[in-house]
């Protein structure tokens, strides 16, 4: 069985994030995501609308997606690929090259991401935070 694992926020989910999750799954059998968490985000500075239980039901619910897991630092990625033991590390391509040192792990795959959509922007549309 192939197993593919891919990261994010995940938040107010949308097409572009559909479109990645169905890709993802797509190069393999078994789509493992790794859900920032709450704490995590606040590290980053970032803070999303829906909490990390909600963006885990929401992507638990979707046909594609196997399992969710937490994102709770920057290193966790070389532990999660050897424990999980991942054949495939996809990541949309405004993380191009980031992630080649898992290339001794495991196959690195960027994908295009889709054009004119994502959460930032629907925030700035709706004018929340
Ligand atoms: N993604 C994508 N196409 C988009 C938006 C996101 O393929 N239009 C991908 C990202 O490349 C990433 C995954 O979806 O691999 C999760 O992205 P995330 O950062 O959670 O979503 P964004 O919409 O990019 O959020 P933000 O605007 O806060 O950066």
């Amino acid at each position: 069985m192939k197993k593919v694992i891919t990261y994010g926020t995940f938040d107010l989910l949308h097409l572009g994030h559909i479109n990645i999750l169905k890709r993802a799954k797509e190069k393999g059998d078994y789509l493992i995501v790794a859900i920032s968490t709450d704490e995590f985000n606040a590290l980053k500075g970032k803070k999303s609308y829906f909490s990390f239980n909600e963006r885990k039901i929401l992507l638990e619910s979707l046909k594609f997606v196997d399992e969710v897991i937490p994102e709770t630092d920057w290193d966790q990625k070389i532990r999660d690929v050897i424990e999980n033991h991942v054949d495939i590390f996809v990541m949309g391509d405004d993380w191009e090259g980031k992630f080649d040192f898992l290339n001794n792990y495991c196959q690195v795959i960027y994908l295009p991401r889709t054009e004119g959509i994502s959460t930032s922007k629907i925030k700035e549309d709706l004018q929340v935070n």
